[in-house]
């Protein structure tokens, strides 16, 4: 049972019943996106990488789309052209999405939230997404994205997305010198990203955290 919330810096994201757990921190859903992801993530991989033309973001979890939103308006913004992949086991409709969605959302961006799962959309000369309507744990792709952006629940929601299993199957994403990101920063997380050979920073967390992950694939 989803209940939509309204976070700190007015933005809104749900609050599911069942796993007792957001979509994004209480503490502000844009700031969080855009701090984790964007910022952290997104943009730290574009300075060390400003000669290549494309970049490739892989998401673990589109939920309301907040991060595909943003990373839309990055591209555009940067004059960088993004291929976005992000996969989820249980997608929102867009009538629930639209309920938590940023209001000030161009046509563009509300095809990203309305496209078709499993088809390519070209949402913009710098901006593509495929939506992939599958779990992740059935992902055999290796080597292929610059930027992961990891999303699930948080740890006591979903203990087994922070596993080794888990862990592995995301990194395997990421192409050499790629960037892995994400707004969790518990030790035990971190040792077995540093146990599958990335290179891991404990970095500013967003609001409300003091601390959150940066790994590189060496
Ligand atoms: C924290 S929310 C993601 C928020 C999202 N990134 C956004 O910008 O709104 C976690 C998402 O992961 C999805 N998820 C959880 N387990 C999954 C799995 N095994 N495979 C794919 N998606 C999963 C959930 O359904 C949920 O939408």
């Amino acid at each position: 049972m989803l209940k939509k919330i309204t976070t700190q810096d007015g933005s809104c994201s749900f609050y599911d019943s069942v796993i007792k757990e957001t979509y994004h921190s209480k503490n502000g859903a844009l700031t969080e996106s855009l701090h984790v992801y964007i910022s952290k993530g997104l943009d730290y991989w574009i300075n060390l990488n400003q000669k290549l033309e494309l970049c490739k973001v892989f998401e673990m979890g589109f939920g309301t789309g907040l991060n595909a939103v943003l990373t839309k308006r990055f591209s555009e913004v940067n004059k960088k052209i993004i291929s976005y992949s992000s996969i989820e086991k249980f997608p929102l409709s867009f009538d629930q999405i639209k309920t938590v969605s940023l209001k000030d959302l161009s046509p563009n961006e509300n095809k990203i939230l309305n496209s078709l799962w499993n088809e390519i959309h070209e949402i913009s000369p710098f901006f593509k997404i495929h939506k992939i309507h599958d779990d992740f744990f059935n992902i055999i792709n290796k080597d292929f994205y610059d930027v992961i952006f990891y999303d699930p629940f948080a740890y006591h929601a979903q203990p087994y997305m922070w596993s080794e299993k888990a862990l592995k199957i995301s990194t395997n994403l990421l192409k050499k010198n790629g960037v892995w990101v994400s707004y969790c920063a518990k030790g035990e997380v971190r040792r077995i990203l540093e146990r599958l050979g990335l290179c891991v920073e404990r970095i500013s967390g967003p609001p409300g955290k003091r601390e959150m992950l940066r790994a590189i694939k060496n």
